[in-house]
């Protein structure tokens, strides 16, 4: 049983809370009631592609725990395959994320049983996938293999550097596309006013900046594309880069340009900041036009 989309990636419970303003050292803040929601940055990806109608599995690790079931449910529930989804003798991953009045949000993962996925999971997995996707909640030895054999098997790679950490020059060598989001971008190439085509020296084929409200920047050999955002209100901007990363590999597998693809993303981003949580502010293909 294999997916046109692979995500190769973590999946954990957010429990998010809005608050005024988030607490500094040492200081403490009174919030709103605790939300438990379906989140972590692989299965968010896996569940916008798949609200989208890509056919797509997730390779994954769980605890048994409600936080697990709670992962599985919306998971199936959105369509995504979730046969590559292990259970293991850890906790389900948690993500603890404040929100305030902005939209913005800030986050602190305990990755639990994200930590369990290893390279030889990935073995096996890949054959018949179009396009990997993977990001940086689980052993990063494990996403180093997963691009390689990727890029073995002649699969699209591509990568969301999130959150960021330093890669093997071979790995980002092998990638088809690395995408950042601005931050990101000023930390790989350390400094903030640095041009986004200084990307491709890391060794990817192509990058995608993606810029919040400021739409995405696509950089490739040819040259340098920006890609506007329709305006809208954010509320919750929470896993709107997972929800790009998600858009960005449906269209990739269904065989759209780099820049077409970049073009659905950024819609698909900018309706899940609209809607509170990361999973369930994802849109479907119907709700795009
Ligand atoms: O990218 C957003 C995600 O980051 C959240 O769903 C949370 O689980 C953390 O992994
Ligand atoms: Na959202």
């Amino acid at each position: 049983m294999t997916a046109q989309v692979l995500v190769v990636g973590s999946a954990n419970a957010d429990l998010v809370v809005a608050a005024e303003r988030r607490p500094g050292g040492g200081e403490t803040v009174l919030g709103g009631d605790t939300e438990t929601l379906p989140g972590g940055k692989g299965a968010n990806t896996a569940v916008a592609a798949a609200r989208l109608g890509a056919d797509v599995a997730l390779l994954g690790a769980i605890g048994d725990d409600g936080n697990g079931r709670l992962l599985l449910d919306s998971l199936r529930g959105s369509g995504v395959r979730t046969h590559l989804v292990r259970t293991v003798d850890r906790p389900t991953g948690v993500a603890y994320i404040t929100v305030t009045p902005d939209g913005e949000n800030s986050i602190l993962v305990s990755p639990g049983a994200n930590h369990a996925l290893e390279p030889a999971d990935v073995d096996g997995a890949l054959d018949g996938a179009r396009v990997l996707v993977t990001s940086l909640e689980i052993p990063l030895t494990t996403v180093e293999h997963a691009i390689a054999a990727a890029a073995d098997a002649g699969v699209l790679t591509v990568l969301n550097l999130s959150p960021a950490a330093k890669l093997a020059d071979r790995t980002l060598a092998a990638l088809d596309v690395l995408v950042v989001n601005e931050h990101e971008a000023a930390w790989l190439l350390g400094d903030r006013s640095a041009d986004p085509a200084g990307l491709l020296t890391l060794g990817p084929s192509s990058a995608v900046v993606t810029r919040g409200a400021g739409g995405a920047v696509v950089v490739t050999a040819d040259g340098t594309t920006e890609v506007p955002s329709p305006e809208v209100e954010a509320v919750d901007t929470t896993g709107a880069g997972d929800a790009f990363a998600g858009a960005l590999a449906t269209a990739l597998a269904d065989g759209s340009t780099l820049a077409d693809a970049v073009r659905s993303a950024v819609r698909v981003a900018a309706v899940s900041v609209t809607r509170r949580g990361a999973q369930p502010s994802y849109p479907a293909a119907s709700e795009l036009q």
